[in-house]
């Protein structure tokens, strides 16, 4: 199938909206112009937030075969920039802007092996690659990691549907994933793809690992939501003096949005953290940056003074898994001076 990356904007209409887990609601949209679904695509959707109107996108978890219904499902963040509390209040018959499926986080046919790690909401973009694999009677394995079996959507029929082929980690439960163990373990048994989707720190984890073991980078795929980071996502102040502009981004949106409607004019395209177009020059900041984009390398984000606004943010909060945080400014509201292209 072609990889579609041109939007298509259309009207859509909602015609289920469900709970899949807590928090996570699950919802069918119909297209006015139906394109089938490849494993790994997305659609956009045009969300009102405060009058505004704003894109955000979801993962196809299931599509009909000539995609007249799109399943995808939406996690109400605590830390919400408005978009997932909109997509919330959407029930049966509303009408809403989208797109038809875009792709790219394509999975490759033809791999001796595959391992597809899922974390939390980041099921939505493995669960139609695990279906595709068993249609296929291709060798995998699903790793689904969450917190809580009640806040893992679509668990039960996922358990049902692969079988022994699934392996379930919940925090709560004592069984969390080992990250390393599961790269060593991946690169004991010969050649195979990895493909993930979910928070930061077990994407970081794997990365990691990956790499330590000299693995081919080719091999490691993932998507990213460009919402989750090192730290909690905290109140922070930006100013740009060349521009005379200073304004405070709240906890629940990004600097690209607090930064345009202060009149900035920040270029931007993806606003989840993979183009870079969004990219400002820091020249101080008081706290520490939590790098949440995927468009720079770990080496650029230790020393450039750059960063993406659309998703990456400022802290002086410790980090939540005990690691160091910044210091010296614990208790204030961190300040980041940039200036923009
Ligand atoms: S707009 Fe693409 S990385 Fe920010």
């Amino acid at each position: 199938m072609a990889v579609d990356t041109q939007a298509d904007w259309q009207d859509g209409e909602v015609v289920e909206a469900a709970p899949a887990a807590d928090g996570i609601q699950r919802i069918v949209l119909r297209p006015e112009r139906p394109r089938p679904a490849a494993p790994g695509a997305h659609v956009d959707v045009a969300v009102e937030i405060d009058g505004r109107t704003d894109t955000r996108s979801y993962s196809v978890v299931r599509g009909s075969e000539d995609g007249g219904l799109l399943t995808i499902s939406v996690q109400l963040a605590a830390d919400s920039r408005g978009g997932s509390r909109f997509m919330h209040t959407l029930r049966p018959g509303d009408g809403l802007r989208m797109t038809q499926p875009l792709q790219n986080f394509p999975l490759r046919i033809g791999a001796p092996r595959y391992v597809l790690v899922a974390g939390g909401i980041g099921i939505t973009a493995i669960a139609a690659m695990a279906d595709v694999l068993r249609r296929l009677k291709a060798d995998y394995v699903l790793v689904y990691v969450g917190r809580g079996r009640d806040r893992m959507a679509y668990l039960e029929e996922l358990v049902e549907r692969h079988g022994d082929r699934i392996r379930v980690h919940v925090d709560d439960e004592g069984t969390p994933l080992d990250a390393s163990a599961l790269v060593d373990g991946v690169a004991g048994a010969g050649p195979a793809e990895l493909y993930m989707c979910g928070p930061i720190r077990l994407m970081d984890a794997v990365r990691r690992r990956w790499h330590d073991r000299g693995l081919p980078a080719a091999d490691l795929r993932y998507e990213t939501f460009g919402n989750s980071g090192w730290y909690d996502p905290e109140e922070f102040e930006v100013e740009i003096p060349r521009l005379g502009v200073r304004t405070v981004v709240g906890g629940g949106r990004s600097m690209l949005e607090a930064l345009e409607q202060a009149g900035a004019e920040v270029i931007s395209d993806c606003r989840k953290g993979e183009c870079g177009l969004c990219q400002v020059r820091v020249l101080d900041v008081q706290g520490l940056i939590d790098h949440r984009d995927v468009f720079f390398s770990d080496e650029e984000k230790r020393t450039s003074p750059k960063m993406c606004a659309c998703v990456s943010r400022a802290v002086c909060a410790p980090r939540p898994d005990g690691a160091p945080g910044p210091s010296g400014v614990e208790g204030r509201r961190a300040l980041l001076t940039i200036d923009i292209p």
